[in-house]
């Protein structure tokens, strides 16, 4: 949720975390601040609002020495305990300002925590639960220097209930960070006379690519030249080292206005490097890194896709392949609602969590009772040495590379690629039953990247027609069968970038309630299946076209290239290359990414940073 950057080395620290700061905004964005360890004192600035405010208090009050200390430690917020204001911004202080503390994540007994610390005397200044961590690390903290910081923090951690990832800094161990964490991500970014701590190795990759996972409940103590790991209770422990292989360039804008578009753009290479590696010649699925043997496989009697927002769409999609292609019944939940529904589940349910950041706390949360009723577990995710992937028997990652933006494009197309490759494994471990159909869908995803080019060369009018939209008061999506989940994407898309009321429906079910919803001129987005695949649904949406334009809506269809049933109904047509039904959300839900972006834009909106979101949600 929150972003989170330490360093500690020979340069200047102020500009290395402002950078990494920069670099990590998307994942929280109502205030910032740094603390910096100078001569004999922390210096700080935080500030309510983005990371732009914090630069100009930086600039404008100018602080004596915070330019040139090199330890420091910055964070960028999404609020979760008391509002986005200067005060709650972190990081916040305590030993009498000699002690800086930021954190991401929710300390659970907080709200005991601060009773103790108010009953002996200590005076809150935020309604944070971070300050409670302040104030008991400048407590635990016994005598000066480094190992004494850590040892504090160690001490504090064991005090501690919920999700954390904490980096603390302080006057009386200059030269030194600690950092620990808990069911929230910290990553170490290991440097030559210099080290990071971030949230994720965006913060610092153009310092380095050579990285430490710290593993569950671990304490990393970093100075100039040494990386320390324990765990709470002190233990020497060790993290996971990995090589970053994509480059700063890559979390750039490269020359668009914003990520957004970056990213949509990047969809074709996104999916043609999923699906690298993975289709053999012959047909065959190659998935080396699910470690579930095709034994395990083969006793698959269920399956259950659990994921938040645009990565549920994803699963919802993959419903309708998996039980087409495998037979075997598979369900969609919301991953919030999964486990306090007390699911059946045994040894022979497959749980699929899908999850472009790996941290999501509502998929994670589910996966861990997926575990412990025994069920194995799946990952389809887009970062390496995330939490998910971690925690699950086997991940798929999808090579989308890094998605800044908020709002979900390029890893929700390489999630459906995932996706058919599960279900095409499962089908052909299992014994195929629609042998022709699996090898014609295997032959097709091959076509998919230049098919999706083909649909972003076609986007202008799509623009054009966006700017018309920008001041509806509603726009509805309508879809069936695999054009249900992306309606369904995007109205959310529309929503949380557009900020306008938007909603999908199966189209059959406009007719029990939502029809009352169309007057004249609603704009109502149709997503039509080929009238090749399946000639019945088709029919049937044409006639929903005809429903809701009788009423006096305003049709935008969405319709496969030569489909000229629709032409009659459509005030606006978007075409679509020919596509086989399944696979027909890879450019289906393209037009409706633009649509959304264009429309964010003209209503003057921060697309890349919609109000009240973050990208990696990491509480419940
Ligand atoms: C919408 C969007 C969110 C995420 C959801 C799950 O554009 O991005 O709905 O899809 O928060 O996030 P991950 O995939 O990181 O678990």
């Amino acid at each position: 949720m929150c972003g989170i950057v330490g360093y500690v080395g020979g340069r200047p620290a102020l500009g290395i975390v402002m950078d990494g700061l920069r670099r990590l905004e998307y994942r929280g964005y109502d205030s910032a601040g740094v603390a910096v360890v100078a001569a004999d004192e922390v210096l700080t600035e935080k500030r309510a609002g983005k990371l732009a405010i914090l630069e100009k208090a930086l600039a404008e009050g100018d602080i004596a020495g915070i330019a040139q200390g090199t330890t420091g430690i910055g964070h960028t917020r999404w609020a979760t305990h008391g509002g986005p204001t200067d005060r709650n911004a972190h990081p916040h202080l305590a030993r009498d300002g000699r002690v800086a503390v930021i954190h991401n994540g929710i300390i659970e007994n907080f709200a005991k925590l601060r009773a103790e610390l108010e009953a002996d005397g200590v005076e809150f200044t935020s309604e944070t639960d971070t300050e409670c961590v302040a104030h008991l690390l400048a407590r635990e903290m016994i005598g000066d220097g480094a190992q004494a910081l850590a040892e504090g923090m160690r001490r504090v951690c064991r005090l501690l209930q919920g999700a954390f990832t904490l980096l603390a800094v302080s006057a009386d161990a200059p030269g030194a960070v600690v950092g620990a964490r808990r069911n929230s991500p910290l990553v170490v970014g290991r440097g030559e006379g210099e080290n990071f701590l971030a949230s994720d190795v965006s913060a610092f990759i153009e310092h380095t690519r050579e990285a430490v996972e710290l593993g569950q409940d671990q304490v990393v103590l970093i100075t100039a030249d040494g990386i320390e790991i324990t765990d709470f209770d002190g233990e020497p422990a060790t993290g996971r080292d990995f090589h970053i292989d994509w480059d700063a360039s890559a979390a750039e804008k490269g020359g668009y206005d914003y990520f957004m578009l970056k990213e949509i753009a990047e969809q074709p290479d996104a999916i043609a490097d999923t699906l690298l590696g993975r289709l053999k010649e012959n047909g065959d699925i190659v998935l080396d890194e699910v470690r579930l043997s095709d034994q395990d496989l083969r006793d698959v009697d269920k399956v259950f896709i659990v994921a938040c927002g645009t990565a549920y769409h994803a699963g919802m999609v993959a419903k309708y392949a998996i039980e087409h292609w495998t037979r075997i019944p598979c369900e969609v939940e919301l991953a919030s609602e999964f486990r306090y529904r007390d699911p059946v589940l045994d040894r022979s349910t497959l749980v699929v969590a899908i999850s472009q950041s790996g941290e999501t706390m509502d998929t994670l949360m589910a996966l861990r009772h997926a575990k412990e009723q025994k069920a194995r577990v799946l990952a389809i995710c887009n970062t390496n040495g995330s939490t998910i992937p971690r925690e699950s028997d086997a991940v798929l990652y999808t090579h989308a590379g890094p998605e800044i933006a908020v709002a979900s494009t390029k890893a929700f197309l390489t999630q459906l690629i995932a996706c058919y490759l599960v279900g095409l494994h499962l089908a052909q471990v299992r014994g195929i039953k629609y042998a022709d159909e699996v090898a014609a869908v295997v032959e097709q995803l091959q076509r998919m990247p230049g098919k999706v080019r083909e649909v972003l060369e076609t986007m202008e009018p799509v623009r054009e027609l966006a700017r018309s939209l920008a001041d509806a008061k509603s726009v509805l999506f309508i879809g069936r069968h695999v054009g249900y989940p992306v309606a369904l994407e995007g109205a959310l898309k529309l929503k949380e970038l557009a900020y306008m009321h938007a909603e999908g429906f199966a189209a059959g079910e406009l007719k029990h309630g939502p029809i009352a919803l169309i007057d004249q001129g609603c704009p109502v987005v149709c997503v039509v299946p080929s009238p090749a695949g399946r000639g019945v649904l088709h029919d049937k949406i044409v006639s929903n076209i005809q429903e809701v334009r009788a009423r006096g809506a305003r049709t935008i269809v969405i319709a496969e290239e030569g489909d000229t049933a629709v032409e009659p109904y459509a005030d606006h047509l978007v075409r679509v290359p020919r596509t086989p039904t399944l696979l027909a959300p890879l450019v289906t839900t393209v037009p409706l990414q633009v649509l959304a972006c264009e429309i964010a834009a003209t209503r003057g909106h921060d697309v890349d940073q919609p109000r009240n979101l973050a990208k990696s949600v990491t509480v419940e």
